[in-house]
């Protein structure tokens, strides 16, 4: 059902996504790419995920994991009753690298602060990271193989972009967010154990976001 709060989101997500596409972010991968690929969802969801970059499918259709990858995580969704109009779903970098090569830190560096107005709008109650692009960005420690599948609370600072100078964007605020780290489905789809793993850390989902709830 669309409600206010959905309606109020969705109209905030369409800004930010104009406002990305006018601001210039990485021109380079801009120039290769055929558009932008922003996120699609529910704009109130409680479950958010986050995957590198977008690759041809994604490109070409501009949605986030359409392809092989896609279709896997479809069916893991599927596996805990839930489908993609249920949660939300984005990448870090928003225009296809070339050649599909992993982002450069740099790219990653500059889709942050759009990235987290995305989790301000939405504010789900897990940020499920996809792969250690995705993870990392949160994580800077992260040691997926060891790491995957465990929630953590983390505070992040505060980006504040609009209409400041980059030495001005951080502001002193912070926001806290629940992150889960997970294999990236495009990497455990043709390895037999990490999809194993995969599917595994996935059946976990809906307990860890009942206890959260409960908390
Ligand atoms: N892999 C990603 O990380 N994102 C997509 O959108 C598709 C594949």
């Amino acid at each position: 059902m669309v409600n206010d709060q959905s309606h109020d989101n969705q109209q905030k997500l369409d800004e930010l996504k104009a406002r990305i596409e006018a601001s210039g972010v990485t021109p380079d991968l801009a120039a290769g790419a055929t558009q932008l690929v922003f996120g699609e969802g529910n704009p109130d969801a409680e479950l958010l995920f986050i995957g590198e970059a977008p690759g041809k499918n994604e490109d070409l259709r501009g949605e986030p994991f359409v392809g092989a990858a896609g279709k896997f995580l479809n069916e893991m969704l599927a596996s805990i009753g839930l489908e993609r109009i249920d949660i939300y779903i984005t990448n870090i970098v928003k225009y296809r690298p070339p050649n599909n090569r992993d982002p450069l830190p740099e790219e990653k560096k500059a889709f942050l602060p759009y990235l987290q107005e995305q989790l301000e709008i939405i504010k789900p109650k897990i940020v499920v990271t996809l792969g250690r692009h995705s993870g990392g960005c949160f994580l800077p420690e992260l040691r997926i193989s060891q790491d995957h599948g465990k929630p953590k609370r983390i505070r992040v600072k505060r980006y504040e972009l609009r209409n400041k100078s980059e030495s001005e964007q951080q502001s002193g605020g912070t926001m806290e967010l629940v992150i889960l780290p997970l294999y990236h489905p495009a990497a455990a789809l043709y390895n037999g154990g990490m999809r194993e793993t995969l599917m595994e850390d996935f059946m976990q989902i809906p307990a860890i976001l009942e206890k959260l709830k409960e908390a």
